[in-house]
């Protein structure tokens, strides 16, 4: 499971997973998601050591992913009855050891709150509210905690989520009110979860380890399981490497191993990635629509925009890009350019750093009817979508043994405003 080398990303791409982007795009239509099963399956596959990969479908929750990753063995977190209701869409029972579906989250809406007590799911409170509110439905079924240690990381100051700033987990100080709140309503705590962010590093990772440690031995030997949390980083860029898996496994194995030795039990160790799973399987195919010249700029305006990738306008987050000639054999050169989208909002560029700056890319020249592939898009790509200026969410494609699925089909305008009225007509 060493996955310590960098990946090398090329500007030009005229396949994915064997198939091509061209034809991909002409029986599709664009922009598409396409992703790569086999992808998903290698990446489960590195983190066979830990006992549990948890995949955080916050990071792609379409049906036919999700059933990628049940048939590689992984279970899941939900954030919210909608992922609840998804796992179990794809055959996720609601009980097991270990728990197939946890609800990971800060607060239990109304419909959350009755699913997990109606369905036995196992929850993972976040918030002494919870804990209170769980209790007095579901006296004495067994829960996670998840906490704050009191500092956290993450590729940005939006997806760090530890410390007094995050509205993230229970406070390390408020543990022993905590463990009290569940003891009144004979809440057996046997988890424990700490998750500081994401898209972090090795380096503050292993921090957590001893967060982990010192909280367990405070809530004492009803612990049976410890869940890492997500964060694990993928390098989108040819200077990035990956997380070096054996070292973060061997420093929470120890963590386990002391743990087992204090209480005289086995502890159960989890890992809980969205990005790490999927990131790397995704591709947004987006066909050119207009080149043009602002003075010596140079723009390549995309079918696709932030309504479809938000990820470069929320975090300034840079991902790989390659051009696909619509026909193959013309040369052509490299400009600098810079790839917008088309919403009207400035904002909309893919090529921006933190702050909103825009920044150049080396990309081959293309015309209108080429096709720009925006990679490693799998994580938080289609998720964080929306219907901004009127436009449809975007199709997704799941390549698995050389074959093309669509696995989700384009929003039409029917379903843009299918659930709209106005007063007074019919
Ligand atoms: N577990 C919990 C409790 C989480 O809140 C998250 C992510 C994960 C696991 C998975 O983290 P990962 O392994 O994917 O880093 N939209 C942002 C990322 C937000 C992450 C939210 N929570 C982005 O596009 O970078």
């Amino acid at each position: 499971m060493t996955r310590t080398t960098n990946p090398s990303f090329s500007n030009r791409r005229s396949q994915i997973a064997g198939l091509s982007v061209a034809e991909l795009a002409q029986e599709f239509g664009t922009p598409t998601f396409v992703y790569d099963a086999a992808r998903i399956a290698q990446r489960v596959a590195d983190l066979k050591a830990f006992d549990t990969v948890r995949y955080a479908q916050k990071a792609c929750s379409t049906l036919a992913i999700l059933d990628v990753i049940r048939r590689n063995g992984a279970v899941v977190d939900a954030v919210s009855a909608g992922e609840i209701r998804r796992a179990l869409a794809v055959g996720y029972q609601p009980e097991g050891a270990p728990p197939p579906i946890v609800y990971t989250a800060d607060i239990f809406d109304r419909e959350a709150l009755e699913l997990c007590v109606e369905r036995q799911i196992h929850v993972n409170c976040g918030s002494p509210d919870m804990i209170d509110q769980f209790g007095t439905r579901a006296l004495g079924r067994e829960i996670t905690l998840r906490i704050n240690p009191g500092f956290g990381h993450g590729h940005s100051q939006k997806t760090n989520t530890g410390g007094d700033q995050s509205k993230h987990g229970i406070w390390h100080e408020e543990l022993a009110d905590c463990l009290r709140r569940a003891d009144r309503y004979g809440l057996k705590v046997t988890g424990l979860h700490m998750h500081i962010g994401s898209g972090t590093d090795l380096e503050h990772l292993a921090q957590v380890c001893g967060a982990m440690e010192q909280t367990a031995l405070s809530v004492g030997p009803s612990v049976t399981n410890i869940s890492t949390g997500g964060g694990l980083p993928i390098p989108y860029q040819a200077d990035q490497s990956y997380v070096d898996l054996e070292a973060y496994y061997a420093l929470w194995n120890a963590t386990r191993k002391r743990l087992q030795e204090k209480f005289h039990h086995a502890i159960h160790l989890e890992i809980e990635p969205g990005r790490y799973l999927v990131a790397e399987s995704g591709y947004l195919i987006a066909e050119v629509r207009a080149v043009k010249h602002q003075a010596d700029n140079l723009f390549y305006l995309l079918d696709a925009g932030f309504n479809n990738l938000a990820r470069p306008i929320l975090y300034g987050s840079y991902h790989p890009m390659a051009v696909t000639l619509a026909e193959e054999g013309r040369s052509v050169v490299e400009r600098d350019v810079i790839v917008g989208g088309p919403l009207c909002e400035s904002g909309d560029i893919f090529t921006q750093e933190e702050g909103g700056f825009v920044a150049k890319r080396c990309l081959p020249e293309a015309r209108v009817g080429d096709f720009v592939v925006i990679e490693c898009a799998g994580a938080y790509g289609f998720v964080m979508g929306s219907n901004y200026n009127s436009k449809p969410l975007a199709a997704e494609v799941l390549i698995e043994d050389g074959q093309a699925h669509l696995i989700r089909r384009r929003q039409s305008f029917d379903d843009l405003v299918r659930n709209e009225s106005i007063p007074n007509r019919q």
